[in-house]
């Protein structure tokens, strides 16, 4: 063999041992105990397979990444060898754009990517979140396929932030799931901090278990969200987000352990936070996102858990209740104590008087049939299967939500106006 053969099989060695240690899955969020900080921090999380690829390095020019984290190894997770990551930037500048990387020099570094942090508490702005759920990996998305299109078209978009409304897998059991979910969806959760709620399938579904209705133990190793990571609040400029676990609704109400009782510590707790944020004055939206819906057609609606939920969303006049679990697109009127209240525009909710109500679980998952359209509070649902997502923008006094296909075309726009 020549020199230069030799020297070729040396160098293809040397980059496939660097291409498998470089970081993967790597995704943004905001995180933090007691308070979650989205103006000063971010936390950025991957995989390797390798131990000592830690550190994040970043900076306010691409670069000049001259600031260091060091990340905290988990090396006990599922993920077949693969080593995970957590680092929290702190002291950051608000409304600001940093560029970062991470792993390290022995394994190898990510590509360079950039986030933007959120503006000082109150700050009004033009805010654009992303909203999409049900990304499950089940029949016609087994390789998240139907995701990957939606990946795709979402990052056209500038994010500030994304909300998902559960289901991210088909069974949270399947570590191999989680791993090729994070995997499809880097190029937009590397640069955009994702807020996801767990829906039925990501959650144990067997009654008699401890943790029945609570993530399995590999969502808590591959995420970094605030409190407990299933019920929590964060700020983003003059909007208040609160994501709450809606458990496995169907099968909890069937054994009396339905979530948000009146008086368990959950709803406690989403009482309080939302006793404080309204409190807020410089807070001027709140918006409630959860994966079982409150208002839904068919058998997705689960009467108890409305029950639950429905009175602090009127007590606290939240403005938009967002959720997924039935795979469609569904949009109701505002509607407070039961009470409907219809628009003269079917696309302008001009001052409602209540909340209004959207279902938008179509971005992946197997399609089921479409919403129905003979439900009092039914504004508009497509007529036809379609994977959906949503773009919603705030600005000011007004909130705007647009709704596309998997091939870009908008199927229903409205706004709120206050
Ligand atoms: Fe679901």
């Amino acid at each position: 063999m020549k020199p230069s053969g030799l020297i070729l099989i040396m160098l293809s060695v040397f980059f496939s041992a660097g291409a498998f240690a470089q970081p993967k899955n790597i995704h943004l969020s905001w995180t933090g105990q007691h308070e979650t900080n989205t103006s000063h921090t971010m936390a950025i999380t991957w995989n390797s397979k390798m131990p000592n690829n830690k550190m994040v390095r970043y900076g306010l020019k691409s670069d000049q990444l001259n600031n260091l984290a060091t990340a905290l190894v988990n090396a006990k997770s599922g993920l077949k060898g693969a080593y995970i990551y957590k680092a929290e930037l702190s002291n950051l500048r608000d409304g600001t754009t940093y560029y970062y990387q991470c792993g390290s020099d022995l394994e190898g570094w990510s590509a360079v990517y950039s986030f933007k942090t959120a503006p000082k508490i109150g700050k009004r702005g033009k805010y654009v979140v992303g909203v999409w759920g049900d990304t499950q990996n089940n029949k016609g998305n087994l390789d998240f396929e139907e995701t990957s299109k939606i990946v795709q078209k979402m990052a056209q978009h500038k994010f500030n932030l994304i909300a998902h409304m559960g289901d991210v897998v088909e069974n949270g059991s399947v570590v191999k799931s989680w791993d090729a979910f994070l995997n499809t969806t880097q190029p937009l959760n590397a640069q955009i901090p994702f807020m996801p709620v767990t829906g039925n399938h990501d959650v144990v579904n067997a009654n008699q278990d401890t943790s029945f209705q609570k993530p399995f133990p590999i969502y808590y190793d591959l995420f970094n969200l605030p409190g407990d990571y299933i019920n929590y609040s964060y700020d983003y400029g003059n909007i208040h987000f609160v994501a709450i676990n809606s458990g496995y609704a169907q099968g909890a109400a069937k054994v009396d352990k339905l979530l948000y009782e009146k008086g368990s510590p959950e709803y406690n707790w989403l009482n309080d936070d939302l006793t404080k944020a309204r409190k807020n004055k410089r807070i001027e939206w709140i918006i409630l996102y959860a994966h079982y819906p409150m208002y839904a057609y068919g058998v997705s609606l689960v009467p108890q858990w409305q029950k639950n939920v429905t009175p602090l969303i009127d007590k606290y006049s939240i403005d938009l209740c967002l959720t997924g679990h039935r795979h469609v697109y569904e949009r109701h009127t505002a509607i407070k104590n039961d009470q409907i209240f219809k628009s003269a525009d079917k696309h302008i909710y001009q001052k409602p008087e209540g909340t209004v109500y959207i279902t938008n679980g179509s971005a992946g998952g197997s399609l089921q049939g479409i919403g129905g359209t003979d439900m009092p509070s039914m504004v508009f649902t497509p007529s036809e299967k379609m994977y959906t997502y949503a773009v919603m923008t705030i600005e000011n006094n007004q909130l705007s939500y647009e709704v596309f296909n998997t091939e870009g075309l908008m199927i229903d726009h409205f706004k709120i106006i206050k």
